[in-house]
């Protein structure tokens, strides 16, 4: 199950140590690759040469003393790992993540890591329970890390209570699970839209908006590692095209809906994530247009509306997932597009905050699917939010392919 998977194991200063060599163990004999990357404290605990005899790799725990001097170690660690599991975590090290501080190897990979982290929480039921505790937790849950456990049952000091590090077999069964899902595509033909739009005025000037299309690439980028066959319908945008990508470039409305709707028969999923013009100027000059001390009127023309077109034709086993953009009543004008549209999902975002959202790299959404409980995620990265937003889209297909 995990051939070919690279994980970067964290390891933190609890009693439950001594039960990452097991873990890094599992992983290893599922077919992955393990590098472990410790705290100086967890380093008091256990020998990091037992992990190094497990793991057939260096350990890292001083971010001064890296071997190989060419290179930023965490950083080049961030990149070869496809999940950051940290096994035990320590509530100093659950604390340090939420607050973003970076001063030993394993807090300075953390915000590096561009990928899914699992972290395995061990301690005292007190230290569990603590509000401290609760509230990082709940700052790092929101931020999209998985955990898992802890688990109830006797601690180290002879208690009885939760804070139980997951025994390794549940730590393992977790992440075979999360890459399982990451196949969740696998097959499936998937047609994201991104980015703004530009309706011509004139030969130079247009009407358009501030989206940047990162939510959209990140999504279709994110399908593609989940073995979809994915093609992207996007306006003028910055963005490289994303690797493994059909990506078809357009400008205008028009040409988004022409280029959309003649590929509306294959996909499994459709993702609209464009900020598609609501209007076009009706008669663009062919000419660029001159100054005049005249106040001037741009009559406009609606635009075709490329989701409600594509959800009109659409087979009862198509899944549409819209995206909607708001300043006010998010939750309530995004229910409102889903029943009009016949969106199985959409994601719903408050574009009014500076920051998140449009054009910005992090976004915070609400997940809303038909008499189903609203879903907060973020204020998180966009490619987080693009796993997340994944994870339910294959739960919406699963179901109605069945
Ligand atoms: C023997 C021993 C066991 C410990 N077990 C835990 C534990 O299970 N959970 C925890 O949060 N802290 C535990 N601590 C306290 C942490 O080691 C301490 O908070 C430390 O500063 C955490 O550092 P680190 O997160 O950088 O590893 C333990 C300390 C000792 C000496």
């Amino acid at each position: 199950m995990l051939e070919g998977k690279h994980i970067l194991l964290g390891v933190s200063s609890s009693v439950a140590c001594y039960k990452a060599v097991e873990l890094a163990r599992l992983f290893q004999k599922a077919g992955a690759e393990v590098r472990v990357i410790m705290t100086k404290n967890a380093a008091n605990l256990v020998q990091p040469l037992q992990f190094e005899a497990v793991t057939g790799n260096p350990v890292y725990c001083d971010i001064f003393n890296c071997r190989a001097p060419w290179e930023v170690e965490h950083v080049a660690m961030a990149k070869w790992g496809d999940v950051f599991v940290v096994a035990p975590a320590t509530s100093n090290i659950l604390a340090k993540m939420a607050a973003g501080i970076a001063d030993d190897a394993p807090t300075t990979l953390y915000p590096a890591f561009p990928h899914t982290t699992f972290v395995a929480p061990a301690m005292h039921t007190e230290m569990w329970l603590h509000p401290a505790t609760q509230d990082n937790i709940a700052i790092l849950q929101k931020r999209g890390v998985r955990f898992v456990g802890p688990e109830t049952g006797e601690l180290a000091s002879g208690d009885v209570g939760i804070g139980r590090m997951a025994e390794p077999e549940h730590i393992l069964e977790a992440v075979m699970d999360f890459f399982a899902q990451e196949l969740s595509l696998k097959g499936r033909c998937v047609l994201v839209t991104a980015g703004p739009t530009q309706e011509a005025i004139d030969p130079v000037r247009f009407i358009s908006n501030r989206s940047s299309g990162k939510m959209g690439y990140a999504i279709a980028e994110e399908a593609v590692r989940r073995g979809a066959e994915v093609t992207l319908v996007s306006g003028p945008t910055l963005l490289p095209d994303p690797p493994g990508v059909t990506t078809i470039r357009v400008r205008t409305a028009l040409e988004m809906h022409r280029e959309a709707l003649a590929r509306a028969e294959k996909p499994d999923i459709f993702i609209f994530a464009a900020a598609v013009s609501d209007y076009r100027p009706e008669k663009p000059s062919e000419k660029k247009m001159k100054k005049t001390p005249e106040k001037m009127t741009l009559r406009l023309a609606p635009n075709p509306d490329i989701a409600r077109d594509i959800g009109r034709k659409a087979r009862p086993d198509q899944v549409l997932v819209g995206f909607s953009a708001e300043t006010h009543n998010i939750e309530q004008s995004a229910r409102k597009k889903m029943k009009e549209k016949h969106f199985d999902l959409i994601v719903a975002n408050d574009v009014s905050s500076e920051g998140i959202g449009m054009g910005a790299e992090l976004n915070a959404v609400v997940l809303l699917s038909p008499g189903g409980k609203p879903e907060k995620m973020g204020p998180a990265p966009k490619k987080f939010l693009a796993s997340r937003i994944l994870d339910k889209v294959a739960e919406v297909m699963n179901k109605k392919k069945m």
